[in-house]
């Protein structure tokens, strides 16, 4: 009888070892590039100019390899290539953007450019013919240079410009399209664009700019998202939502959590409390803090601009999931005196006296903006959830770059492995309600200000061939077997690395863990 019960505890635990690495049912991957970083072809046709198409051409000296994405991958003609290395990888879903100045050239909507629809059209039809759920993002950064010159994210007008660019896109293709991102990050364009002055429009107005973006983002979402509930929603039945750059914020010492929420409430909350919190408007803690800083700074009034009751309105309520972009954590302490540098999510939040630091012991690739800390996934997802209840989360982008062009990318294997475990920890024991996960990116691109040189790819692309060939990876190996069991398995290695062999370590202490759990409860029932 005790042998019977032991054998079956046993089984049972490893039964519920199993599942926890299970992907639910309809847990969907996929995969996400952007208009700007592959398409190419920036002058073909009738096709407008962009402020990236600008930038990069007046400013390659600050461009890391000096170079341009006015080929990039050339999508523009071998989108057949994409969708095959989509469909190669067994993925559900691909994330693309639409550039704004393909379909209207001049930004605003009287002029709609035939071969940009036709672009969009073929590589639309062409991933459903495959059974590939196409993924639209309305903007990703490359803003028409025209409405630049009117002012850009800081011209409150270019809420009413968006919305009009995005009638005629759900008009064109709403009809197959059925799940979209209205903009990709307004954490980039307004705070690391506005503070550090670096990438297009190259305009530095820490100050005002920033907040006037912050706020005329929201808008620009909100309105989109009105005008398909009003006008689409009935006859399509898509979701929309604005993709989140979240960044996990951990107190450096526990002395510090109450300026770790403020940096979380500062950098997530700004742009996801006026949608997604039941009373709507700025964060509370924000709005009070930024008057009080912009009083001490001598300004009027605050340099967030007030949003007005109808404006509350309007943004509140205005998704129908919640889009996350996860890719790095920080740790923050109270600013020192000598921190008075730190701009943005990067280094630090002055308005707020915040300073915020990289673990000198998460990995990087090389590349020091984004270290990897997969926990902070769990932990954003959590707070968000704490906060807004438990939505429809989706990972619209996770992904690690590296300086190394090479096939056996086992870095990036290992940092889509541990974040994927984290997902699984999301679902299964915090209960989140997380119903997909987006790599970036499917191959390599234009890296923005680093060019050709930082590699995000499951694809590797060799940009010195004229055909930019698209060569699978050891990731995408990787991410073709995870999708196909719709279970994390611990990856095959090649080498046996440092960090790989905590990966196997990870695998030992899952399956001790499960034994243990095993043993304790047969002597339990023996015992007790
Ligand atoms: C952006 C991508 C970019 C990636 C890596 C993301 O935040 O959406 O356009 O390539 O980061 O830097």
């Amino acid at each position: 009888m005790y042998i019977v019960f032991l054998i079956s505890s046993g089984v049972l635990h490893a039964v519920v070892c199993l599942h926890n690495r299970k992907f639910p049912p309809g847990f969907q991957f996929g995969a996400a590039t952007s208009a700007y970083q592959i398409e190419g072809a920036w002058n073909v046709s009738d096709k407008g100019e962009s402020i990236c198409d600008r930038f990069s051409r007046d400013h390659p000296e600050l461009i890391t390899d000096k170079s341009n994405a006015e080929v990039a991958c050339d999508s523009y003609r071998k989108w057949r290539v994409d969708i095959q290395a989509v469909q190669d990888l067994g993925l559900d879903f691909y994330r693309f953007s639409t550039a704004w100045t393909r379909l209207l050239p001049t930004g605003f909507s009287n002029e709609i450019s035939k071969d940009g629809v036709n672009y969009y059209n073929n590589l639309i039809n062409g991933l459903l013919e495959k059974n590939i759920k196409p993924i639209i993002t309305l903007y990703h950064w490359d803003l028409p240079q025209r409405l630049q010159d009117l002012g850009g994210w800081t011209n409150p007008l270019i809420a009413d410009w968006f919305e009009q660019y995005a009638d005629v896109v759900f008009r064109l293709f709403g009809d197959r399209v059925k799940m979209w991102v209205t903009i990709n990050e307004p954490l980039l364009m307004c705070d690391f664009n506005y503070n550090t002055g670096t990438l297009a429009p190259r305009i530095k107005d820490p100050d005002t700019a920033t907040y006037l973006c912050t706020k005329h983002v929201l808008i620009a979402h909100a309105k989109a998202w009105r005008l398909y509930d009003r006008k689409y929603r009935h006859k399509y039945h898509g979701i929309l939502s604005i993709a989140n750059h979240v960044v996990w914020f951990d107190p450096l010492t526990p002395k510090h959590e109450d300026e770790a929420e403020l940096a979380r409430e500062y950098t997530v909350g700004r742009y996801a409390h006026p949608i997604y919190s039941k009373e709507g408007g700025w964060p509370k803690v924000i709005e009070q803090k930024m008057t009080e800083y912009s009083k001490k700074k001598g300004f009027p009034t605050s340099r967030l601009p007030a949003f007005t009751p109808e404006e509350i309105k309007l943004v509140r309520g205005s998704y129908d999931y919640f889009a996350i972009n996860y890719y790095t954590s920080r740790l923050v302490r109270k600013a020192l005196p000598g921190d008075e540098a730190a701009v943005f999510f990067d280094t630090g939040a002055p308005e707020l006296g915040l300073t915020f630091i990289k673990d000198p012991n998460w990995p990087s690739g090389g590349h020091n903006f984004i270290p990897s800390y997969p926990k902070g996934l769990r932990s954003i997802i959590s707070w968000l959830k704490q906060k807004y209840g438990n939505l429809h989360f989706f990972i619209s982008e996770n992904g690690y770059g590296n300086f190394d062009s090479g096939l056996d990318d086992y870095d990036r294997v290992e940092y889509f492995h541990q974040h994927l475990e984290q997902v699984l920890h999301s679902i299964h024991d915090d209960h989140a309600n997380v119903t997909g996960f987006t790599a970036w990116t499917l191959m390599d691109n234009y890296e923005w200000l680093s060019g050709y040189t930082l590699r995000f790819g499951l694809y590797h692309v060799d940009f010195t061939n004229p055909e930019r060939k698209r060569t699978p990876r050891a990731s995408a190996h990787y991410i073709a077997k995870t999708v196909k069991k719709r279970t994390l398995e611990t990856p095959v290695k090649k080498q046996h690395t440092q960090s790989q062999a905590q990966n196997g370590k990870s695998k030992t202490n899952v399956n001790l863990f499960c034994l243990l759990i095993s043993v304790t409860v047969i002597v339990c029932t023996k015992y007790f």
